[in-house]
């Protein structure tokens, strides 16, 4: 156990004591957890292989998950990866700084402690200024996953940070909440076809208007064996309680969550509701707990909430949570990815 401390700084600039401290402490092979644009990261000196294990020990992550490597610039990526294609300085070039991971070749310097042993390196430029100013001040690339334990919901919020990990990160920037909400999208470029590991911050669409093919893989089912690529099972990004995704055309959709949560609550059930802003009207009637993430019409603003919504309903004692589907264009997709984990492939297709 570790004394945690929490430094607050100004999201848009942050003070530069604060980041000297928290620099200072990365350099030293400790950790540090920091805001990005889309979750708060749990870093440590990516070119440090103790530093880097600690943060499996922090996590209670298992060693075969590797981590994402941050840079400042991607002018930095051979300190990363040993082959940077065109393809891969184009991606660069149009979304970083941004939320999208890719994975490349890794360099020599990068230790398998952090690859989990493999011959590739997850990459990416962060674009908030307080990882931005964090990983500069450092000097050197920052290896971090999300900043929660392993298989919870990734934190938004540094109180969510506090709440997983205190004691276990020896500094807490608190830059307040993340604007994007849920993770970079994690690019695969060392297969044949470029392949999307995790929908995320960047959108299916966009790399599509880049690149033109771009293959989804889906999260393996319970059933598969052997995952094609790290961080493929299902069950992660869980709330405490089992959550129940619903599928299909919006009103039916509904209709079918309301049935379920009548027949929850006629078994005693303490029933939970992630909805969209405009559902939560049809729902008063019910004695449930309802957490709006925005309008179904702005997926954007239900990425932003999703994570704080799902542990505001843990936080509420829940038994039981059911949550509507925002659909597969932009955002929805990662928003999907995300619910389908939580729910274990538990998902209501309704026609
Ligand atoms: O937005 C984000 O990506 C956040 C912030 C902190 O940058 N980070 C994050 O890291 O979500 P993490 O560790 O929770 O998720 C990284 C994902 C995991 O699913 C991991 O399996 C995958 O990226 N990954 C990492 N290295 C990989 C590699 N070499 N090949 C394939 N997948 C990899
Ligand atoms: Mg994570």
């Amino acid at each position: 156990m570790v004394e945690t401390l929490v430094l607050p700084v100004q999201a848009s600039a942050p003070e530069s004591e604060a980041i000297a401290r928290a620099a200072a402490v990365l350099q030293a092979g400790g950790l540090v957890a920091f805001p990005t644009e889309t979750v708060y990261g749990l870093g440590a000196n990516a070119l440090d292989a103790q530093a880097a294990s600690s943060i499996f020990r922090a996590k209670d992550r298992p060693v075969y998950d590797p981590l994402i490597v941050h840079l400042a610039d991607g002018e930095d990526l051979p300190i990363a990866a040993a082959q940077v294609s065109a393809v891969a300085r184009e991606l660069a070039a149009c979304f970083w700084p941004g939320p999208l991971t890719l994975v490349l070749p890794r360099a020599p310097r990068i230790p398998t402690e952090v690859t989990s042993g493999g011959e590739t390196v997850a990459v990416r430029v962060p674009a908030h200024p307080v990882a931005q100013a964090l990983i500069r001040a450092a000097g050197v690339p920052v290896a971090a996953p999300s900043a929660n334990r392993f298989g919870r919901i990734s934190p938004t919020r540094a109180e969510h940070v506090l709440a997983d990990l205190a004691g276990r990160v020896d500094v807490i920037l608190d830059g307040g909440p993340t604007p994007v909400g849920v993770e970079s999208t994690v690019l695969s470029l060392v297969m044949p076809v470029p392949t999307i590991l995790r929908p995320g911050g960047i959108s299916r669409e966009a790399l599509v208007a880049i690149l033109g093919e771009v293959r989804v893989l889906e999260p393996i089912t319970p059933e598969t064996e052997t995952a094609p690529a790290p961080g493929m099972a299902l069950q992660h990004y869980a709330p405490r309680a089992p959550l129940t995704l619903f599928r299909g055309e919006p009103a039916a959709m509904l209709a079918a969550l309301r049935d379920a949560a009548q027949a929850y609550l006629d078994a005693g059930e303490r029933v939970g509701l992630l909805l969209a802003d405009e559902d939560g009207a049809t729902f008063r009637d019910l004695p449930v707990t309802v957490q709006c993430a925005g309008p179904s019409a702005d997926v954007t603003r239900v990425a932003q909430q999703l994570f704080a919504s799902l542990r505001a309903l843990d936080r509420a004692g829940v038994s039981i949570i059911l949550a509507r589907d925002f659909g597969a264009a932009g955002l929805g997709l990662a928003i999907r990815d995300r619910l389908t984990r939580a729910a274990a492939g538990d998902v209501v297709r309704v026609a």
